[in-house]
């Protein structure tokens, strides 16, 4: 099986990026950890990271017919992109949201997800461990 993990914008500056709300580790952190879980699930995974909403579309896109699922931490278009909506739905990928905070539980803004609308589950405020549990869904899924 083959996931493809996407992460939004400012993610590439975890570590740096308001560590009380973020935690301390950063990106390369997160990335090696998923590949871990991944290969202890026997799931072959590739992350990507961009802070463009065009460039995660066309990862969407491009993830037709290579992948067999997506995780997604849309960051801060979660609540604002319905082009990443529409592009998880054109591909039918099945696919699971992760938010490493709680975003319910933080300011109003945040409580709006239009890309959840096109995920299976979401996985929100178990910091990098809602990534492994969104690998885990995925795997017993297929
Ligand atoms: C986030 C939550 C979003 O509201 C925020 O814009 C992010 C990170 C999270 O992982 O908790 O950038 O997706």
């Amino acid at each position: 099986m083959k996931i493809l993990v996407l992460n939004g914008p400012n993610l590439n500056l975890l570590g740096l990026r308001e560590p009380d709300i973020y935690g301390p580790g950063d990106y390369a952190a997160l990335t090696a950890s998923i590949e871990n879980w991944a290969a202890g699930l026997d799931v072959e995974v590739s992350c990507f990271q961009s802070n463009h909403e065009g460039a995660l579309v066309d990862a969407i896109q491009a993830a037709y017919g290579v992948y067999d699922a997506i995780v997604i931490n849309p960051a801060a278009y979660t609540h604002t992109s319905i082009a990443i909506l529409d592009a998880l739905k054109a591909v039918g990928l099945p696919a699971v949201e992760v938010h490493l905070t709680d975003p319910s539980r933080r300011e109003p803004f945040r409580r709006i997800s239009y890309t959840s609308l096109a995920c299976e589950k979401t996985f929100a405020g178990l910091g990098f461990e809602g990534y492994h549990e969104a690998l885990k869904y995925l795997a017993a899924r297929k």
